[in-house]
């Protein structure tokens, strides 16, 4: 692959006064991918991201499913990332997080759902890992994968010197990474130490990225991933070469922006 950065000009930048907006268009592109694929009798391969980033991209979504009719028969899911070791009953856990905010909410079957969770007992984690990828190669590939950014520019928990050909695998978490979790997990302690996420090179085959980013805290990260190098030390910034990648941004996370 060809990881040229002279592409400035092809960055496909779509930008939003406020969160409201930018969630609400990346809402709409989801569903019209749905309905497409509804429309040619196919399933609707989706990538799904956790944290703030996409709550109301879900909340969106469950709107048009109720008052819509948008429905989630023909999606097949497959979540970026969980913590590693938690339990999927516990609110921290990612497995969660999708029940509560998308799943519960929409009529997807569950059995078109994955998320890479392991127990904590399992002995053979890199064949779950290596199955996971199978599964998302099963259905084709991704049609489309939702990221969010971490501070430190990893995507799903994709952390600062992971290979860009990596694939889903453990992975261990950066400090900075669980800083930022802290909150959820009350104490920086409780803060899983590992985490198992698909790699840059699964997201990086999904045929569009939709990149949201929200918020002034994203602003630094955000400039760096898209008109910095691209470096295995911004993760993000492999997204730059690639035609099929959309950021969408609101004006706060765009604020260092200048072009
Ligand atoms: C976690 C997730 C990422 C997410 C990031 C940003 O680390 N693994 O997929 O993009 O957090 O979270 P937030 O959207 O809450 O800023």
């Amino acid at each position: 692959m060809n990881y040229s950065t002279d592409n400035l000009t092809q960055v496909n930048l779509t930008l939003y006064k406020n969160a409201e907006e930018a969630s609400i268009y990346t809402a709409n592109t989801i569903a019209a991918l749905i309905s497409r694929k509804q429309k040619e009798g196919k399933h609707a391969v989706l990538g799904l991201a956790t944290g703030n980033t996409p709550k109301r991209v879900y909340q969106e979504l469950i709107r048009m499913h109720n008052d819509e009719g948008l429905s989630f028969q023909n999606v097949i899911s497959f979540n970026l990332d969980e913590y590693f070791p938690i339990n999927a009953g516990d609110s921290q856990s990612y497995t969660y997080f999708m029940e509560q905010n998308l799943f519960a909410h929409v009529d997807i079957k569950s059995s078109n759902i994955h998320i890479p969770h392991v127990d904590g007992s399992s002995t053979d984690i890199s064949k779950y890992c290596n199955e996971y990828e199978e599964k998302i190669a099963s259905y084709g590939g991704l049609d489309l994968q939702l990221l969010g950014i971490g501070r430190n520019g990893h995507i799903g928990f994709n952390e600062p010197r992971s290979s860009f050909d990596s694939i889903t695998r453990l992975v261990n978490l950066h400090p900075v990474t669980r800083e930022d979790a802290k909150s959820d997990f009350g104490t920086l302690e409780n803060v899983p130490q590992q985490a198992i996420s698909m790699g840059i090179n699964t997201i990086l085959q999904a045929k569009k990225i939709l990149l949201l980013a929200l918020g002034q805290r994203k602003s630094e990260i955000i400039n760096k991933a898209i008109y910095g190098a691209v470096s295995i030390d911004t993760p993000a910034s492999i997204l730059q070469s690639l035609p099929q990648v959309e950021y969408i941004l609101d004006s706060d996370a765009a604020a260092l922006i200048q072009k």
